[in-house]
């Protein structure tokens, strides 16, 4: 099968052929149908973040379900499916609290062990499997606990983005966050996942929702999809967002780029009591400042793992939500694009001006 193979970094994608052995005990086939293109596959490319290569990159992604391990019964072939990249155990002390994305035991107990053969190869040589998927490939063999079944009206392209995206940004909101109804919401960068996080304020019932990017086209964009406000970043943003908060700041900021700047910024805009959630990656050996006496009123700053998911629950909700109108992806689908044009469609992405490319396989 065909595959976007990252072989060095920083470097671009090669359109190889490569080989999937057939399903363990627990592990399942899928028909790749559609893959979203994340920053985050851009960050590995860009050596931001360490991975060991060779390795079929893509981690947003659906399909349909073509075989199954022996021991598998949660699916069957023709079952359509979303992945997601927090595979979960179900037994480590996290997943037992309803913290499955925070799993302890995912790298350990839902991988190939030593001994056994490569899911991935290449002329007999074994290339790494990324992030549990390896979405861009016209098949992925995953295991079990990364998929959730979907209804068959759920078009593939649109079922990809909340695959990672949609989920990540909906998720930090109601998750990570649990913005409250009537709360004040700044987006800082309006990609696949802060516009995901837009629309998750709005479905939350935020008050004021301003988004922040440098893109005018992008702004635009977050006005459709329920952002209230908007600002330009290059354009001083934490005076800006004082000034449409008669000076106090925001209840909740979210970070959606991974820049130093941008979450410090997040934090800065926060009214006493807030909190700031950083989803962006920010690039490894960064550190982020804020100031001491800030913490007095109580500021917050933390994280969001894909969204802070239970994405077997999630997810179907996120479905739902999609088909009766109320989450928008058709507008957060820039462009269909081909395996082959991967490389060009994440040229396009660092200029900032694309919500979302898919790959339609
Ligand atoms: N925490 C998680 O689990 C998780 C999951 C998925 C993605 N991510 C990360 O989220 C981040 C966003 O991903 P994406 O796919 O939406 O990216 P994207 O490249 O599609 O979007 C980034 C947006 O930020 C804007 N931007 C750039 N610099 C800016 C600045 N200084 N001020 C304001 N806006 C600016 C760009 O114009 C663009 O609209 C990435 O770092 C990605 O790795 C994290
Ligand atoms: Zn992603
Ligand atoms: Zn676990």
């Amino acid at each position: 099968m065909k595959a976007a193979v990252l072989n060095s970094a920083p470097g671009k994608l090669d359109i190889e052929d490569v080989d999937l052995d057939s399903p363990g005990p627990r592990e399942v086939l899928i028909e790749t149908k559609a893959a979203g293109l994340c920053h985050s596959d851009l960050h590995f490319m860009e050596a931001l973040y360490p991975y060991p290569l060779p390795a079929v990159l893509g981690h947003e992604s659906a399909g349909i379900v073509r075989e199954v391990g022996r021991d598998v019964t949660y699916v069957k072939p023709g079952d359509h499916v979303i992945t997601c990249l927090s595979a979960f155990c179900g037994h480590c002390e996290q997943c037992l609290s309803g913290h499955m994305s925070r799993c302890e035991r995912k790298n350990k107990d839902l991988v190939r062990q030593a001994g056994e053969p490569s899911r991935l190869t290449r002329g007999g040589e074994a290339i790494n499997h990324f992030l549990h998927l390896s979405s861009f490939a016209e098949q992925m063999l995953v295991h079990e606990h990364t998929i959730v079944k979907i209804p068959e009206e759920m078009p593939m392209d649109k079922a990809s983005l909340i695959g990672c995206g949609v989920t990540t940004g909906l998720g930090a909101v109601f998750r990570t966050a649990k913005v409250e109804p009537g709360s004040d919401v700044v987006v800082i960068g309006c990609g696949g996942i802060g516009l995901s996080a837009i629309q998750g304020a709005r479905i939350a019932g935020a008050n004021k929702i301003i988004a922040v990017d440098v893109v005018d086209s992008k702004l635009e964009l977050a006005t459709a999809l329920g952002a209230t406000h908007t600002i330009n970043g290059k354009e001083d943003p934490v005076a800006q967002v004082r000034e449409l908060t008669q000076g106090l700041g925001v209840h909740n900021s979210f970070e959606a780029i991974g820049l130093k700047a941008t979450a410090e910024q997040a934090f800065r805009m926060l009214r006493s009591g807030g909190q700031a959630t950083v989803i962006g990656l920010i690039p490894i050996g960064i550190n982020i400042e804020v100031h001491g006496v800030d913490l007095i009123d109580e500021k917050k700053l933390t994280g969001s793992n894909m969204g802070s998911n239970q994405f077997r629950t999630d997810m179907p909700r996120f479905v739902d939500m999609y088909l009766t109108g109320r989450l928008k992806l058709d507008e957060m689908v820039s462009k269909h694009i081909s395996l082959d044009e991967i490389n060009e469609g994440f040229d396009e992405m660092k200029t900032g001006a694309i919500a979302r490319n898919v790959i339609t396989f």
